[in-house]
C-alpha cells in the first residue's frame, strides 16, 4: 500500500515536473514569436505607407496602432523615434493621455513605464510593467528619413503564469483523486490475493499446533495456481496423516505383540514362587515346564525383537549387502537345513543354475520365513513344502514356495503382506508369528527392486512368489 502511494506520488511529481516546466517554456516561446510577429508586421506596415519623415512614420504607425487596440489581444505595439516622439496601442503606458478615473500613483507608474518603452533597444528583453507585471519585449529598427525608429511588440508575462498556475491546480485535483482511487485498488487487489495466502498460513499455524486434520478450502473464484498450490498442501497433509497414522498404529501394535510374551514371563515366575511342594519350591517336573515355557516365550520375543529390527532396517539405504551367489545352491543348502528342524516331504522343484547379484542372508531370511509358513500350515509327516525356481523372461527370476496346506483364501491376498497382520484363524493359534514374516518378505523383495505375490493356482494349497530383477 505504501509501496503503490509512494510510486504514484513518484510519477504524479515527475509528469508535474515535465508538464508545468513544458507549459511554461512552450508559452515562452509562443509569446517570443508572437512579439516578433506583431513587431515585423508594424515595421512591414510602415514601410508599406511609404511614410517619407520620421513624422509621417509616427502618424501611420497612429493609424496602425489604431487598428488593433491594446485591449483587444493583448500585445502591446509601439513605435519610437528617438528625439520625435512616440506611440503606442496603449497610450497609458506612455502617459499621453490623462484619465482622471485613475488615480495619480496608478498613472505615475505607468508613465515610468512609457519612459522605459522610450529607451529602446534591440531584440528581446523582459521589463518590469507595474500594470501589467512582467512584460517580454521583442524590439527593432529601422531607418528612415535620416532618423533610427524603434518598432517594438510586447506581451505580459502573467499568461503563463496563469497557465501555470491551471496545471498546478489540475495536477493537484487529478493527483489527489487519483492518489485515493489508486490505493482503493490497491487495498481492494491486495485483499483478493493475500486472502487464500492468509488462509494456507492459518491451516500452516494450525498444523504446527499438532493439528493434522485441517486442509485449506479456496473459493471457486481463487486463481488456478493457487488452486494448484492448495490441492498439493492438502495431498502432503493427507500423505503426513497417513504416514502418522500408520507409524502410530505399528508402534501400538509392536507394544501389543511385546506385551503377551512379557505377561507369559511374569505368570510363569509367579508361578515358581507360589510352589507346589510343602516347602513352597516347585518340583523337578513342574521347574522343567516352567523352563520350557519361559524359553519359549523368551525365543517369541527375540525373534520379534529381531524381526522388528530387520522391518525398521529395511528403510535404511545400508539394508542389502549384494554380492554375486549361486541362487540354486544357496535354495538346496536352505531346504537341507529345514530338513533337519521339521519333518515335510521337502521338495525341490526345477532348478536352474543360476548366478544373482543380491543379498544372500536377507534372501534367505526371505526363503526362510516363507517355508516356515508352509510347515506352520501343513501336517507332519507328509506335509509338502516345495521350492521351485524358473525364469521369467530375460530379465527376471521367480522362487515359489508351495505346500498343500489349506491355502490364502482369495480376499486376503493382498493384507497378508501388511505388518501385523494374521488370519483369524492363524491369531487363535499361539503358535506361528506376530504377522511380520511375509512384511519382511515384501521389504526384502522390494529392496532388491522385486516383488511378492500369492499366485492364484487351481487346486489345495499356498504358492507364493518372488520375482528379482537379474
Ligand atoms: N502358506 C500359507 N498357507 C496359509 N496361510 C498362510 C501361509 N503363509 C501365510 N499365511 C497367512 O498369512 C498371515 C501372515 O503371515 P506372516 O506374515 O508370516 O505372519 P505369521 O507371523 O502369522 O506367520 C498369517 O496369518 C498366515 O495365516
Ligand atoms: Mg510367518
Amino acid at each position: 500500500m505504501v509501496g503503490v502511494a509512494g510510486v504514484l506520488l513518484v510519477v504524479l511529481a515527475a509528469s508535474f515536473t515535465f508538464v508545468y516546466a513544458s507549459t511554461g517554456s512552450q508559452l515562452r516561446s509562443q509569446i517570443d514569436r508572437s512579439i516578433h510577429d506583431s513587431a515585423l508586421q508594424l515595421r512591414s506596415a510602415i514601410v508599406q505607407r511609404r511614410a517619407r519623415s520620421a513624422i509621417s512614420v509616427l502618424a501611420s504607425a497612429q493609424s496602425y496602432a489604431h487598428s488593433q487596440p491594446y485591449r483587444d489581444s493583448s500585445v502591446l505595439l509601439f513605435v519610437v523615434v528617438p528625439g520625435l516622439g512616440s506611440t503606442s496601442n496603449h497610450p497609458e503606458l506612455f502617459g499621453s493621455t490623462r484619465e482622471d478615473h485613475e488615480p495619480e500613483q496608478a498613472r505615475t507608474q505607468e508613465r515610468a513605464q512609457g519612459r522605459l518603452l522610450e529607451r529602446p533597444a534591440s531584440g528581446y528583453s523582459t521589463r518590469q510593467a507595474p500594470d501589467t507585471g512582467p512584460l517580454r519585449v521583442f524590439e527593432t529598427s529601422f531607418r528612415v528619413d535620416g532618423h533610427l525608429a524603434y518598432v517594438g511588440a510586447g506581451e505580459p508575462l502573467a499568461t503563463i503564469d496563469h497557465a501555470q498556475e491551471v496545471v498546478r491546480h489540475s495536477f493537484e485535483v487529478a493527483g489527489a483523486a487519483g492518489l485515493v482511487l489508486a490505493l482503493l485498488a490497491a487495498y481492494l487487489v491486495g485483499s483478493r490475493v493475500a486472502a487464500p495466502i492468509r488462509r494456507s498460513a492459518d491451516v500452516a499455524a494450525r498444523i504446527d499446533a499438532g493439528d493434522l486434520t485441517p486442509r485449506i478450502h479456496l473459493p471457486a473464484t481463487a486463481s488456478s495456481e493457487l488452486q494448484v498450490m492448495a490441492e498439493a498442501l492438502n495431498h502432503m497433509l493427507d500423505r503426513l496423516a497417513a504416514a502418522f497414522a500408520a507409524q502410530r498404529e505399528f508402534i501400538a501394535d509392536a507394544s501389543h505383540e511385546l506385551r503377551t510374551p512379557l505377561t507369559v514371563l511374569r505368570g510363569q515366575i509367579e508361578v515358581m514362587s507360589g510352589g507346589d511342594r510343602a516347602d513352597g519350591s516347585l518340583s523337578a517336573a513342574e521347574l522343567e515346564r516352567v523352563r520350557r515355557l519361559m524359553e519359549a516365550e523368551l525365543a517369541r520375543l527375540t525373534r520379534l525383537v529381531d524381526d522388528l529390527l530387520v522391518l525398521a532396517q529395511s528403510e535404511r539405504a545400508d539394508f542389502l549387502h549384494p554380492t554375486p551367489f549361486r541362487l540354486d545352491e544357496l535354495v538346496t543348502e536352505l531346504w537341507d537345513g529345514l530338513s533337519l528342524i521339521a519333518e515335510r516331504d521337502f521338495q525341490i522343484g526345477p532348478l536352474e543354475p543360476l548366478t544373482l547379484s543380491a543379498d544372500p542372508d536377507r534372501l534367505a531370511q526371505a526363503l526362510r520365513n516363507l517355508a516356515r509358513n508352509a510347515i506352520a500350515h501343513t501336517e507332519a509327516p507328509n506335509g509338502l513344502v516345495r521350492i521351485e525356481v524358473s525364469r521369467r523372461g530375460p530379465s527376471t527370476v521367480r522362487i515359489t514356495v508351495r505346500d498343500d496346506g489349506p491355502g490364502i483364501p482369495r480376499e486376503l491376498r493382498g493384507r497378508v503382506f501388511e505388518r501385523f497382520y494374521r488370519t483369524d484363524e492363524a491369531r487363535t493359534r499361539r503358535s506361528g508369528g506376530a504377522g511380520l514374516g511375509l512384511a519382511i518378505v515384501r521389504a526384502v523383495a522390494e529392496a532388491h527392486h522385486g516383488s511378492v505375490r500369492v499366485l492364484d493356482e487351481p487346486g489345495r494349497g499356498a504358492a507364493l512368489a518372488i520375482d528379482l530383477p537379474l
